[in-house]
C-alpha cells in the first residue's frame, strides 16, 4: 500500500532504500539486491553519483558506445553514444563508414548566440516605459559586471538587451529580451544569473525613475530564464558526392537511390506525422552524442523540434537535393552545448568521453553532434527506402531476444550464424533457441 512520507530527502541512503522497498516490494530483500548490483565498489565514485542529484538510490547504466571513422572536415573522429537502442550506434558506423568513401562530412557554425529573458508586468505609457530603458540599460549591463567579469575577459558576455512589448498578447506584459555569447559552457547558469540581475535592477531604478506615475514604478517580474529556443546557435553538417556514386552495390543504382532518398525527404518536410519520425531518428544520434559528453538532452529536443516548426508546421529538419549531377543531403539544427562547466568536469565518463573526440570547444562539438543526426537520418533513410528499417533492427534485437532467454555463449554464437542467413522475428529466434536446446 504506497503511503506519503515527509523528510524522506534527510534520510540517510540506507534508511530511503529501506522505506522504499517496505513500502512498494513484496520481496524486500530481492528488490534490494537489485538496487545495490548498480553501486560502484568505488566508495568515491559512488558518492559523486550519489550526489548529482537528491535521493539517489542507485544508478542507471546505459551502454556507452563508441562509432569510428567518421571523418569531419577532414578530421577523424570516433565518436561516443550513450543510448539504448539496439541499432543505433551500428547505424551510425555504418553511415560514417559509408561517407568516409565519399569525402566525409563538412561542417559549419553559422551562429552562437543564447537568449534569456525577464518577464515583467508594466502598466502604464509604454513611451514611458521606452524612455525609462533606454536611460536604464547601460545600468542593467553595469549591475552584472560581476557576474560577466571572467566571461567577457575570454571573450564572450552579453551581446545585448532590448525591451520587447508584448501587449498584443498578455495585458500590460513586456520583456527584457537578452542574447549572450557563452563560448565554451552551455551558460545557463551565467545567462539565468545575469537575468536575475537585470530584474532586479529593472524593479529597484522604477522605483527612483522621475518620469513614472506612483503605479507605474510598481513593475512586477513574473520570472527571469534562458531560452532553449536557441536559432541562433545554429550549425550546419552536410555531404555531398556524384549521385553514381552513391551506389555501394549493384542491385541499386546511384541514381534510383538517390531519388528515392530525395523523395523520402521530400515526404518528411510537407507531412508531420512523417517528420516526427524523421526527426526522431536524427535525435536518435543527436542525444547519444549529448548525452556521453554531458550536456543536457532535454534542452537540446525542446529547442530542436521548435526549431523544426519554425515555419508553421512541424517539418524535416534535413534536406537532400541533386544538382549538376551531385546529390547534397544536409541539416541546418539549433545547439546550445557546452564542454566546460557542469557534468562535463565531474563525470569521469564525460571527460573521457571529451579526450577522445579531442577536447573539443562547444563550437567543435556542435559540429560533431550535428554530424551525428545526419549520419543517423541517412542511415535510416537509406534502410527504409532499400531493405526496409527491419532487417537491421531485427539483427540488431536479436541478442536482446537471446538474453531474454538466458541464452549461453555457445548458444549465442550458433544463432548468430544462423540469423546471419535468415530472417530475424522473434518467433523465428524463439524457435530456434528451442530446437538447440531440444538437441543438447
Ligand atoms: C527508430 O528509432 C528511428 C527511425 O524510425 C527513424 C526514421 O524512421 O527515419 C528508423
Amino acid at each position: 500500500m504506497s503511503k506519503s512520507i515527509t523528510g524522506f530527502s534527510k534520510l540517510s541512503k540506507s534508511k530511503k532504500i529501506d522505506w522504499i522497498v517496505e513500502t512498494y516490494f513484496s520481496n524486500t530483500e530481492e528488490a534490494k539486491r537489485v538496487l545495490k548490483q548498480y553501486w560502484s565498489t568505488d566508495e568515491k565514485l559512488q558518492q559523486l553519483h550519489d550526489e548529482f542529484i537528491e535521493n539517489t538510490i542507485t544508478n542507471y547504466y546505459l551502454p556507452l558506445g563508441v562509432a569510428p571513422n567518421f571523418l569531419i572536415n577532414d578530421t577523424l573522429y570516433t565518436i561516443p553514444m550513450a543510448i539504448e537502442e539496439s541499432s543505433v550506434v551500428a547505424a551510425a558506423s555504418k553511415a560514417a563508414k559509408f561517407w568516409l568513401e565519399r569525402g566525409g562530412f563538412k561542417t559549419r557554425v553559422i551562429s552562437t548566440t543564447k537568449i534569456g529573458q525577464v518577464h515583467f508586468i508594466y502598466k502604464g505609457d509604454f513611451n514611458k516605459l521606452k524612455q525609462f530603458f533606454n536611460k536604464t540599460k547601460s545600468k542593467l549591463i553595469q549591475d552584472s559586471k560581476a557576474i560577466t567579469a571572467n566571461m567577457e575577459k575570454r571573450g564572450g558576455g552579453i551581446i545585448d538587451i532590448e525591451l520587447r512589448d508584448k501587449t498584443d498578447d498578455i495585458n500590460d506584459y513586456y520583456q527584457l529580451h537578452a542574447s549572450f555569447e557563452t563560448l565554451d559552457a552551455m551558460g545557463a547558469n551565467f545567462i539565468n544569473s545575469c537575468l536575475e540581475q537585470f530584474a532586479k535592477t529593472l524593479k529597484n531604478e522604477a522605483l527612483l525613475f522621475d518620469g513614472f506615475y506612483a503605479e507605474e514604478k510598481q513593475i512586477d517580474i513574473v520570472m527571469s530564464i534562458l531560452s532553449n529556443y536557441v536559432p541562433d546557435c545554429l550549425v550546419r553538417a552536410e555531404v555531398s558526392c556524384k549521385v553514381e556514386d552513391l551506389s555501394d552495390n549493384d542491385t541499386v543504382s546511384g541514381e534510383v537511390f538517390a531519388n528515392k532518398f530525395i523523395q523520402a525527404v521530400n515526404i518528411a518536410e510537407v507531412e508531420p506525422y512523417r517528420a516526427v519520425t524523421h526527426n526522431k531518428g536524427i535525435m536518435n544520434g543527436i542525444d547519444a552524442v549529448v548525452l556521453a559528453t554531458g550536456n543536457d538532452f532535454r534542452a537540446v529536443e525542446a529547442g530542436v523540434h521548435a526549431y523544426a516548426s519554425r515555419h508553421g508546421k512541424y517539418s524535416s529538419l534535413t534536406h537532400a537535393k541533386i544538382e549538376n549531377g551531385l546529390f547534397t543531403f544536409w541539416m541546418e539544427i539549433p545547439l546550445a552545448l557546452g564542454t566546460v562547466g557542469g557534468l562535463t568536469s565531474l563525470h569521469p565518463l564525460v571527460k573521457l568521453a571529451l579526450e577522445l573526440l579531442h577536447k573539443p570547444s562547444a563550437k567543435e562539438l556542435m559540429q560533431i553532434v550535428a554530424v551525428a543526426g545526419l549520419a543517423q537520418n541517412f542511415a535510416a533513410l537509406r534502410s527504409l527506402t532499400t531493405t526496409g528499417i527491419q532487417q537491421g533492427h531485427m539483427k540488431m534485437h536479436l541478442m536482446n531476444i537471446l538474453n531474454q532467454f538466458e541464452a549461453n555463449d555457445e548458444e549465442k554464437e550458433t544463432i548468430t550464424e544462423h540469423f546471419k542467413t535468415n530472417t530475424v522475428t522473434h518467433s523465428a529466434v524463439v524457435e530456434a533457441i528451442n530446437k538447440l536446446r531440444v538437441k543438447k
